[in-house]
């Protein structure tokens, strides 16, 4: 028994659109110096339908006037005939059928893309912010944050996760001297839509669902044979993660290469462009490489839908050298969005959601949550050159968006085991669906045995959904006693962060107050002790209209410095934070 499900594009496939076998493939993508300046989505350049009208709500920020300059790429005689054909086909064919199908809550953007979920606009560097408390010395860089913030206004389905990536940076000097700016990360994408003045790019969520799906590929794979778009550049959104390796800041959505973006020295934002790592490589990865706090070395996968081995594992070293390219065997395409390290290993998720294409032609998702697929983690040695000694275990009914950490440990007879902390979700298709069933986040603590290949699964918090967070990254890979994580209650908003006691369950709140919310928590070291640090992040007072910036203690768990922000900030992804001293080796 199947069941259809929806994707979200923070949790997207790699090669989202070229999976389908209608796109060219890219080659030898260079990088492009995207110097668009892009002032506010939302301008009704061409024949747009009405934006839905919680955007213009006084509850939000409403956008201010486009400054877009659309400049239409020059066509022959031929292609504009073609070009105009094709507006034809989808005025009277496409739009009408994607009109036709009712919007479920998930792909309906006036819920996706309401109240504080609504994009906003750029914003350049705001200059001495006010900050309330002491900023601690060791939170001196940036702290950036990526999310989702379509350019245009959805023409039919759209999923939050559907949006072009935007990137919020906090730049904190010294003498509690702190700055604001967002960005958009200037994808191809995106570039190539401003330039046109209107989405053309399918969303692979909220659009490439049944057969208005395929029409609405078909469309797009028609516009790419007439020259009208280029889809050899890359077409994905880089919207969901952010990593900052070899002194380069990398935005990533698992549907492309990641992108690099440059932080300048006034805390601004410029996108320089894909980022192949050196020519290395040439597939899309996935938005939560690991970089290992001993050895420098970054850690990724990337998945491939329509071609075998549909999964590689890559590592790059300190230079940024690829050390590792192996190929994994999976029996289907496989949505894996996160995994995890250890000192020795590399921890892959193999679960319920996988790909099945066909789908689309009998009118569903090409996301499949496949109830009868047993969950199973492979475990691979960072050192095996051929993927070919990988472990699969078996962890029935678990399904883990994120994994936050994983070790090696040892059981009374000595057999190794690789113990590994997550959010299991409950129902799994929940951030997609409307089952109706209440949505249960667990944080657990899942124990492989590598020698008898057996699992086990405790859950270590109930009754609080648990998502989105991390562990002191310093010891990533490595036993921790602590995890920070949002308390996604009432979900999908965050009240709050918990910080959780691994070896007991203890949970310490910290509790952003009545009609406050804020995202992924993100903890930044002080000093050795794995909880002397802080967490930052961004909450949203919807009741007063105001965005801020909050540096809470993460030892006592309580608030020591908060700084207003000048622009309204939406609930997004996930995070980093570039230190001073980091930033100072930053490869421009
Ligand atoms: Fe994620």
């Amino acid at each position: 028994m199947q069941h259809s499900l929806r994707l979200r594009s923070d949790h997207l496939p790699p090669e989202t659109s070229s999976r389908f076998h209608l796109l060219p493939q890219t080659k030898h993508a260079k990088n492009t110096n995207c110097r668009l300046l892009i002032n506010n989505p939302f301008k009704r350049t061409t024949k747009l339908p009405d934006f839905p009208p919680f955007l213009t709500s006084p509850a939000t920020s409403p956008p201010s006037p486009v400054k877009l300059r659309p400049t239409h790429p020059k066509l022959n005689p031929l292609q504009k005939l073609a070009a105009s054909m094709l507006d034809k086909i989808e005025s009277s064919l496409v739009v009408p059928m994607e009109q036709n199908k009712p919007l479920p809550k998930p792909t309906d953007p006036t819920v996706q893309l309401s109240g504080n979920f609504a994009p906003v606009n750029e914003c350049p560097v705001q200059n001495g912010l006010e900050v309330v408390g002491q900023i601690p010395p060791c939170l001196r860089g940036v702290y950036i944050r990526n999310g989702a913030n379509p350019l245009f206004p959805p023409l039919a389905g759209h999923h939050l996760f559907d949006g072009d990536g935007m990137i919020h940076a906090v730049s904190i000097g010294s003498d509690n001297s702190v700055s604001y700016s967002c960005r958009y990360t200037k994808t191809n994408r995106l570039v190539q839509e401003a330039e046109l003045g209107r989405p053309v790019f399918p969303k692979p969520i909220g659009e490439l669902h049944g057969h208005s799906g395929l029409a609405r590929l078909a469309l797009f794979a028609a516009r790419a044979e007439i020259g009208l778009v280029d889809t050899t550049r890359g077409m994905g959104v880089a919207n969901a993660g952010v990593v900052y390796f070899n002194g380069r800041l990398l935005a990533m959505s698992e549907d492309d290469l990641p992108y690099h973006v440059k932080i300048n020295d006034h805390g601004d934002l410029e996108t320089i462009g894909r980022f192949r790592f050196d020519e290395q490589i040439d597939c899309p990865v996935i938005a939560h490489p690991k970089v290992d706090p001993t050895t420098g070395d970054l850690h990724t996968l990337s998945y491939n839908v329509l071609r075998k081995p549909h999964l590689r594992y890559l590592k790059f070293d300190t230079c940024g050298k690829k050390t590792r390219d192996v190929d994994i065997t999976l029996e289907q395409p496989t949505m894996i969005h996160d995994f995890a390290i250890t000192e020795n290993f590399v921890v892959i998720p193999n679960q319920q959601l996988v790909f099945e294409l066909s789908e689309m032609i009998r009118g569903g998702s090409p996301v499949i949550y496949d109830r009868e697929k047993m969950s199973k983690f492979g475990v691979l040695s960072k050192q095996d050159p051929t993927g070919s000694d990988i472990s699969w275990i078996d962890v029935p009914d678990c399904f883990c968006f994120h994994l936050w950490n994983a070790w090696e440990e040892k059981t009374e007879d000595g057999d190794p085991v690789i113990v590994v902390i997550g959010s299991c979700m409950n129902p799994p298709d929940t951030i997609f669906s409307e089952s109706g069933e209440p949505t249960r986040i667990e944080l657990t603590k899942i124990r492989l045995n590598l020698r008898t290949k057996e699992s086990n699964r405790k859950v270590i918090v109930s009754g609080i959904n648990l998502e989105a967070g991390q562990v002191n990254r310093n010891f990533l890979g490595r036993k921790t006693r602590f995890v920070y994580l949002a308390i996604a209650d009432p979900w999908p908003r965050c009240s709050g962060i918990a910080k959780v006691d691994l070896e007991n369950g203890a949970v310490s709140e910290f509790k952003y107050g009545p009609g406050r919310f804020g995202g992924e928590p993100y903890f930044v070291p002080e000093k050795e002790g794995e909880d002397e640090g802080y967490v930052i992040g961004f909450v949203r007072d919807e009741e007063r209209d105001e965005s801020e910036f909050v540096v809470v203690d993460a030892s006592e768990m309580k608030l020591v410095a908060t700084v207003q922000l000048p622009e309204r900030v939406p609930y997004g992804f996930h995070g980093t934070f570039v230190s001073e001293n980091q930033l100072m080796e930053q490869i421009i």
